[in-house]
């Protein structure tokens, strides 16, 4: 049958699912490392629209997250100056890294319209969907 999802499809229905269900997710989507470009790539996402598609490592949130490979959680996004902002709205922000065989490549990046709204079980959580995206990429 031609009924079996893509890769996309199925990472879009992870950002729907994470988005319709928890109330301060406001903005989910992926960035996956662009070939052997020092670069990320915007995946599947759920939100308003985003100029930012290309982020080069080290650019913002997502593009530190890239190099340092550890999860990043922004309570207020107006207190960080290495910050890309999508949207005026957007108040914090949380990015966790995809690990494929302990290479870092890619991320889920979720914002938030609520201040300071992510706990450290908000991380656990988004640690355990990310490594269950790992194994079906
Ligand atoms: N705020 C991110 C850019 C991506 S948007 O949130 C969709 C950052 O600073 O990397």
């Amino acid at each position: 049958s031609h009924t079996e999802k893509t890769v996309n499809e199925k990472l879009f229905a992870v950002c729907e699912l994470l988005e319709n269900h928890i109330e301060y997710y406001n903005w989910v989507g992926f960035y996956f490392k662009n070939g052997d470009k020092k670069e990320l790539k915007l995946g599947p996402y759920v939100g308003a629209p985003t100029d930012h598609t290309i982020i080069p490592f080290g650019k913002g949130i997502c593009g530190q997250v890239a190099v340092s490979n550890q999860n990043f959680v922004v309570p207020d996004v107006s207190a960080q100056d290495n910050y890309i902002a999508c949207s005026i709205t957007v108040k914090a922000e949380i990015v966790i890294p995809i690990f494929v065989k302990g290479e870092n490549i890619g991320q889920i990046d979720i914002d938030s319209n609520t201040p300071n709204p992510f706990t450290e079980a908000d991380e656990r959580f988004l640690e355990f969907v990310c490594k269950k995206v790992a194994k079906i990429l």
